[in-house]
């Protein structure tokens, strides 16, 4: 990629990409391999690219922050009259709305995302952890994902609902892996088409509502401390199924991405001995010097759960110079931006020393795993304290070596899914335990 930034192009003219933006063969590519499509477009359009002929990537940070901060009101997430649910979707969540109606939802969770509540969560995450590493047998090969998922099930349940879930754990579990596979198919047909994908999906959402229910009229009153609290304590004011909704994206979208960051890291750990070594010595002393917190940033710049997030042109925008007519969909890639050599030095090597002292990349929207502005993700510091508090009472515990790191890839869907991630754990002796009597 470019150092500079090239000067603007007269406006209103295209912008370039593949195959001059148009056609069948963008999609198709984008459908078959779509971190390479979206790198290789980078590599060679520049900023601004035309995907296809309604679609265009921005790579530049500006362009990243202007998308996402400054012309939000030009741009929207969901359009008007849009219907999300489509078997996958939850309409009446606060992240599938819009306007006065998304700021009124986001109002009334946003209590439950407070950094007072951080503290709970770090304890919570210390015992699952601990429970975790008790049931593995030393020298044992785990999956690291799947451990990973109880883990971020159990801790992300209680933080949002206030307990962990007992059956709705395996409801929650499927919902996701069948929306994964969903959206990691190349080939999508509309949801009601009986595939054998579509089916499985539309039993699971069947098995998730039941379950759902069930949490939700289980639920002891908190005070509105949780998620969930808030929501019942409207009640009746908020109908079921608008409940229901705002519970279920908020689970899962808990859930998944951060399995994912936790796999990712527990990988680049095991591809980088100095950074494991140094993340040991940091968690034996309680992670007071931040290197589990850098850590964890730097998985997610560089396997970014949401790893592109797009908007829709709600009236004619300039990007780069280009006019971009109402209707096009703007895509904003972490898995690009995040590793340009531009604002990241070695992008593709695992480094989470570029985050110590506070530092940071030269540019602020070159690094966005939770997007940016007022739609940037509610869940941001949850994650990061629960990445980074997990990544340290696991390391202060056991030590993990790598089994196949060679085969491991990542499997875009709706979230950037490890796939192949195994080790095997060895417990580690607390300093000096093996000189006692
Ligand atoms: C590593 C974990 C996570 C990642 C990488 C992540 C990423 C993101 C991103 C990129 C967005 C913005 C999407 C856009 O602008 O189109 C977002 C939105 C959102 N996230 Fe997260 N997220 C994570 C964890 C969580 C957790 C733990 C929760 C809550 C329990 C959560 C709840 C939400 C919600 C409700 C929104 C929608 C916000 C709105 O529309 O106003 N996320 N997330």
């Amino acid at each position: 990629m470019t150092q500079a930034r090239p000067s603007p192009p007269p406006r209103g003219r295209r912008p370039p990409g593949p195959s001059g933006g148009r056609g069948a063969a963008n999609a198709a590519d984008f459908a078959v391999d779509p971190l390479g499509f979206l790198t290789r477009a980078a590599r060679d359009h520049g900023d601004v690219v035309a995907l296809t002929s309604g679609n265009v990537l921005l790579v530049h940070p500006d362009d990243v922050g202007r998308a996402l901060v400054d012309r939000d009101r030009n741009l929207v997430k969901v359009r008007p009259g849009e219907r999300r649910r489509g078997g996958t979707g939850f309409p009446l969540a606060m992240m599938n709305s819009e306007g006065e109606d998304w700021a009124r939802k986001r109002r009334r969770l946003q209590p439950a995302f407070r950094s007072e509540r951080l503290a709970g969560l770090r304890s919570h995450a210390h015992d699952a952890v601990a429970r975790t590493v008790g049931s593995w047998a030393e020298g044992r090969t785990i999956d690291v994902h799947k451990e990973m998922s109880r883990l971020a099930m159990r801790i992300g349940a209680v933080h949002i609902a206030g307990r962990p879930l007992g059956g709705e754990a395996d409801a929650l579990a499927d919902a996701v892996a069948a929306v994964m596979r969903l959206t990691s198919s190349p080939v999508r047909l509309p949801t009601w088409v009986p595939t054998p994908v579509n089916l499985s999906l539309r039993r699971a959402v069947r098995a998730l509502d039941a379950s759902l229910r069930r949490l939700i009229d289980g639920h002891r009153p908190d005070g509105g401390a949780t998620a969930l609290g808030r929501l019942v304590e409207e009640r009746p004011r908020a109908p079921f199924p608008e409940i229901r909704d705002e519970l279920a994206t908020l689970l899962m979208s808990g859930y998944e991405t951060t399995a994912d960051a936790l796999t990712w890291l527990v990988h680049c750990l095991g591809t980088a001995p100095e950074a494991d070594g140094a993340l040991a010595a940091s968690a034996r002393a309680a992670g007071a010097d931040g290197y589990a917190a850098a850590c964890a940033k730097e998985a997610l710049r560089l396997y970014p759960p949401a790893w592109v997030i797009s908007r829709e042109a709600a009236r004619p925008v300039e990007f780069g110079g280009y006019l971009l007519p109402a209707g096009t969909v703007i895509g904003l890639s972490q898995w690009v931006t995040q590793r340009d050599g531009r604002w990241f030095p070695e992008p593709d090597r695992f480094r989470p020393e570029r985050w110590l002292d506070g530092a940071g990349p030269v540019h602020r929207y070159a690094y966005f795993p939770f997007g940016a502005g007022a739609r940037g993700c509610l869940g941001a510091s949850m994650a990061l304290s629960e990445v980074e508090e997990v990544a340290i009472a696991l390391r202060s515990q056991v030590r993990f070596e790598p089994v196949g790191p060679e085969d491991v890839r990542p499997r875009p869907a709706l979230a950037l899914q490890p796939v192949g991630v195994r080790a095997r754990v060895f417990k580690e002796h607390p300093r000096g335990a093996r000189w006692s009597r």
